[in-house]
């Protein structure tokens, strides 16, 4: 009795830490899971309270405890954060309706639908596609332009190419806190995939381990750092380009690159099912912005390291028949034609809005989001003559996966509320 009045008033007196925040779901390594995750600042039990519907053989209301783990979100001080997770099993048919928390506080309640990587084959899937994304005032209109389109339109999954929140562990992981709670509506009800950037490296991606878990496998132990999963018509690959341009990984390069080429080669095995192979990085291979010369940054990025990605990546990429390679890290929209070894290569039919059995991977920078570095000058003053379309709107992608032969890309503004541009890729064949 004295222990409950006890932990009753720690509740009341401390408002806020004891209510879950910064709720978000992400896909497993397994076929029908999700895994629903989220912080408090005490060191509760809490549970998930879900249930399914629409679907046959509803389950009503169900009591899943969480797990947590410690997380010293500080940098000079010590900032405890309580990272719950609790996985469970969904199916495909149903749409699930879930809260979390304990007797001290809960969360609101959110609803997904239970589609899962690695299940059934069927056409269409949506997916969106952000990169360097950040409070603020322009990550905000990113925000309200996503909420507006899940709740208007299909989106199955959200896909983050690094450089997440600017940077989670400033302010002794405040900065963390404050972008998980602003993506929380959106990624409490849409799962919720990254993979690092160069930001995250920053504090050794301490924080992006601890507060994201991503598909495992054999090879990236435990990191979530790379991974892939099959969804729709599709196969999807979110690779970590940071180990292989940063000197001081070197050693974790081919641990990397060797996973990838054995995926590459299963999922050519698989293409009849799934014709469509998509990887997701943040660094560029190609881009034509000369990071030399912009206003802002003093690096080059799309010289340097896009040598070094190249030499790694991009015949492995050609040979394998990757369809599309998005990129970000540069702050702008950039796409580009089909590219072999700095060479647009032609398909059967091409127009500004269309390749039809493109020979070549295509290449698109998705990388402003919006966040407080602003964004790079879209104008090169190196152009390329692969480069079809680029600009400077803060914003994202959509990614539409029709069926075995069809995709329709989309970019948006997120200050505009409008596509700002689009493709159709058509193929008859399964690859290239
Ligand atoms: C960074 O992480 C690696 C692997 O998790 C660890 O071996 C290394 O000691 C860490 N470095 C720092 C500076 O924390
Ligand atoms: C790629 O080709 C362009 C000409 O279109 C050239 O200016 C540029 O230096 C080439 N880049 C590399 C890395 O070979
Ligand atoms: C694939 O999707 C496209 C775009 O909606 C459509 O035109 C085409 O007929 C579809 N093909 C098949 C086989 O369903
Ligand atoms: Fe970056």
């Amino acid at each position: 009795m004295f222990l409950n009045i006890l932990l009753y008033y720690i509740g009341v007196c401390s408002a806020g830490y004891a209510t879950p925040e910064q709720i978000h779901l992400s896909w497993t390594e397994n076929p029908n899971e999700m895994r629903i995750t989220w912080v408090t600042y005490l060191p509760l039990s809490t549970n998930l309270y879900y249930r399914s519907l629409l679907c046959k053989d509803s389950i009503d209301w169900s009591e899943k405890p969480a797990s947590y783990t410690i997380f010293d979100a500080g940098n000079i001080f010590i900032r405890y954060e309580f990272i719950h997770t609790v996985t469970i099993q969904i199916s495909s048919d149903c749409i699930y309706e879930y809260y979390a928390g304990s007797y001290y506080g809960w969360s609101p309640t959110y609803k997904f639908r239970g589609l899962s990587p690695g299940t059934k084959i069927f056409d269409s899937i949506d997916m969106l596609l952000v990169a360097d994304w950040g409070g603020g005032t322009v990550g905000q209109l990113t925000k309200n332009l996503i909420l507006k389109q899940i709740s208007l339109d299909q989106v199955d999954g959200i896909l983050h190419a690094g450089d997440l929140a600017y940077d989670l562990p400033d302010l002794e992981g405040m900065v963390g806190d404050s972008w998980l709670n602003m993506i929380q509506p959106i990624a409490a009800r849409i799962p919720y995939m990254v993979s690092p950037g160069n930001h995250e490296y920053i504090n050794n991606c301490s924080h992006f381990k601890n507060r994201f878990k991503m598909p495992i496998n054999e090879a990236n132990q435990g990191t979530g750092y790379f991974f892939s999963f099959d969804l729709g018509r599709a196969h999807f690959i979110m690779i970590n380009t940071e180990i292989i341009v940063d000197d001081k990984m070197a050693s974790e390069i081919y641990t990397e690159v060797n996973w990838l080429k054995k995926d590459l080669k299963k999922a050519n095995e698989n293409r009849d099912e799934r014709p469509w192979i998509i990887v997701l990085t943040h660094r560029n291979l190609y881009c034509s912005v000369d990071w030399t010369l912009p206003y802002k940054e003093k690096n080059s990025n799309c010289g340097v390291d896009s040598i070094i990605l190249r030499r790694y990546l991009e015949d492995l990429l050609y040979q394998e028949g990757v369809d599309l390679f998005f990129q970000a890290h540069v702050h702008q929209y950039e796409r580009n034609s089909p590219i072999y070894k700095n060479k647009t290569v032609k398909s059967d039919y091409d127009d500004k809005y269309m390749h039809v059995n493109p020979k070549a991977t295509i290449y698109i920078t998705n990388g402003n989001a919006g966040n407080i570095e602003h964004h790079n000058n879209p104008i090169s003053k190196t152009p390329q003559k692969w480069s079809i379309f680029a600009a400077e709107a803060y914003g994202y992608g959509k990614l539409h996966v029709f069926n075995k032969t069809h995709i329709y890309y989309q970019q948006y503004s997120s200050g505009r509320e409008i596509a700002i541009d689009h493709l159709w890729i058509i193929k008859d064949k399964l690859r290239f």
